[in-house]
């Protein structure tokens, strides 16, 4: 089983090959959402890749699945250039392949 290190909160997780790294996080306690003062919590799309609040760095990119058409929709019309950086990613729609790092955008949000 591919191994998933979450950066920020020191942790190592093994989870088996076509899971989402939202789901590897989630079940694991490492917090995702964390725009908007926490806001986003509440106020997310539950996976359905529409609400980009679990964008996340991953490396290496290959590690994980391509960019779906909601990510390229992402990459397309997102205003920040940093989500057209390759290792940007939704979580709740990259699927682990093998091993990879994950940086969230939770640093310090325990
Ligand atoms: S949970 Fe909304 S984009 Fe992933």
């Amino acid at each position: 089983m591919p191994k998933v290190t979450f950066v920020n909160e020191g942790k190592t997780v093994e989870v088996p090959v076509g899971t989402t790294l939202r789901y590897a996080a989630l079940e694991n306690d490492i917090p995702l959402y964390c725009m908007w003062f926490g806001l986003s919590k509440i106020a997310n799309c539950h996976g359905n890749g529409l609400c980009w609040t679990d964008r996340v760095r991953v490396s290496p990119a290959s590690a994980v699945t391509d960019r779906n058409a909601l990510e390229q929709a992402m990459n397309q019309f997102g205003t920040f250039p940093k989500n057209r950086n390759p290792q940007t990613r939704l979580a709740c729609q990259a699927v682990v392949m093998e091993d990879c790092e994950v940086v969230t955008r939770c640093k310090n949000a325990r």
